[in-house]
Order: structure tokens, then C-alpha cells, then sequence
């Protein structure tokens, strides 16, 4: 694991962001892993800035998210397929036909897990970016999900559900399931590139990178990945 601690988060988004411009300069037919939450947003911002001073072009990329809600529709303005349109897709010139992102229709959600996953496989992503939750999952995978699983559907934890709350109204608003990318699609990526900022991540962090790897933290098997950076801020590297 490459762990990069920046004492400006600042210099820790254009950093990240920069991995990404830069296999994008050289491989204008990138496929890039996305995610969402709050940690990836600063580099989302560099990429658009990026975008518009025209270094970067994302005409030709392709981007496979990792996760959405099961029940909401994706105009909702929670579900992750209308946050990533407001906070990126919509400000580069990316086409929407090759942004691709989970369904969390529950009409169709038996077949959703199979349909995006014969997706994937005709691709293999250069570049996935994540966060992680305090309980130390990755995408959608809580704690105690095998790390062999594809795209599958989960029942979140409930300090999960109590950690995004604060982005609905109420906590009974926050779905109680999910589709996710699974940990064997997330390992399949040829280099992963992790954000974790604030204090409330530390004690996730430390298990990540210093503890066993053990599916009761999900994110601990990153530790077998060949190319793995992991970008952090004082606070979340606290504990190291
Ligand atoms: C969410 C997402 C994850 C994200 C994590 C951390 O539930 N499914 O992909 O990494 O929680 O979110 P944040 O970056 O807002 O702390």
C-alpha cells in the first residue's frame, strides 16, 4: 500500500485528482471506477477544473459506478446516479451513454446484479477510486461480506444508514438496502485510489492498513492489492 498524508486537504484532492488526469492524458479511453459520498468530491472539483482550462478531455472515457440505493428512482436527488450528473458528469464533456451505474429500480433489482456485471466484464477498470465508511466498508460492502462476491445487494448497516442520514431529511428516509460493485470487482481494477479524511475515520483507516485482513473490514483487503495509494489528512491518519 502507497499512503500519501497531506496536511492540506486541498493538496490531497489535486494530488488524487492528478492520477487520474494523468492515465487519462495517456489512455484517452480510460475506464474510471467512481464513486460517491463526500470524500471524492474535492477531486471531482480538480477534475472539472481540469476539464475546463482543456488539459483533459473525457470524450472517450467510460466510468462504472460503484453503488446506488435500492428504491429510489434515479432522478431522486439522493440517489448517487442524480450526484454524480450534479457534482461531475454534467460539468465535463463526458456522454452520459458511457456513465454507468448500478440500477436501484426495485422492479428489476433481482436482474440488476447480473446485468451489471455482464457489463463489466467486457471492461476492466484502470482506475477506481473509493472512500470508506467508518465501519470500514468499501462501496456498499458492510462488514462480513466474503471478499469473493461480484455486484450483489445488501441491507446496510444501520451506522451506515445513521452516517448518510445527514443527507435526507430523516433517518427512516435513508433506503435500508443497496446494489454494489462486490469486493472481487472492486480488486479487479489495475490500481485503486482511496480518500479518507477527518478524525471519524481514523480508527477505520488503522484497521485498513495495520490490522488482519478480515471481511469484518471490508476495506482490509485492499491490503492484497498490487497498486494501492491511499490518500489521508492528519486527522485520518491519526491513529497510524
Ligand atoms: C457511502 C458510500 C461509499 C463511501 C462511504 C463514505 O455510504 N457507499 O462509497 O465511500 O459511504 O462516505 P463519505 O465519503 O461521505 O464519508
Amino acid at each position: 500500500m502507497n499512503i500519501h498524508i497531506f496536511d492540506h486537504e486541498e493538496q490531497l484532492y489535486k494530488e488524487a485528482a492528478r492520477r487520474i488526469i494523468d492515465l487519462v492524458q495517456d489512455r484517452p479511453k480510460a475506464v474510471l471506477g467512481l464513486a460517491t459520498g463526500s470524500s471524492p468530491l474535492g477531486v471531482y472539483k480538480e477534475l472539472i477544473k481540469s476539464y475546463q482550462s482543456h488539459h483533459v478531455s473525457f470524450e472517450h472515457v467510460t466510468t462504472f459506478n460503484l453503488d446506488e440505493y435500492v428504491g429510489l428512482s434515479s432522478d431522486h436527488p439522493q440517489s448517487y446516479r442524480s450526484f454524480m450528473n450534479r457534482e461531475l458528469f454534467n460539468h465535463l464533456n463526458i456522454h452520459l451513454k458511457n456513465t454507468f451505474i448500478p440500477s436501484g429500480d426495485s422492479i428489476n433489482i433481482h436482474n440488476e446484479p447480473d446485468r451489471y456485471n455482464a457489463l463489466l466484464s467486457n471492461y476492466q477498470i484502470d482506475l477506481q477510486l473509493l472512500g470508506i465508511g467508518t465501519n470500514g466498508h468499501i462501496g456498499f460492502n458492510e462488514p462480513g461480506t466474503p471478499f469473493d462476491l461480484l455486484t450483489h445487494v445488501v441491507t446496510l448497516d444501520s451506522r451506515t444508514r445513521t452516517d448518510n442520514a445527514r443527507f435526507f431529511h430523516h433517518l427512516d428516509q435513508v433506503p435500508t438496502q443497496a446494489i454494489t460493485m462486490g469486493i472481487q470487482s472492486i480488486m479487479n481494477a489495475k490500481e485503486i485510489v482511496l480518500i479518507a479524511t477527518g478524525e471519524k475515520k481514523a480508527s477505520a483507516v488503522k484497521a485498513m492498513i495495520r490490522g488482519p485482513i478480515d471481511p469484518m473490514l471490508p476495506a482490509s483487503i485492499l491490503q492484497n492489492h498490487p497498486n494501492v495509494h491511499i490518500y489521508l489528512n492528519h486527522q485520518s491518519a491519526k491513529d497510524l
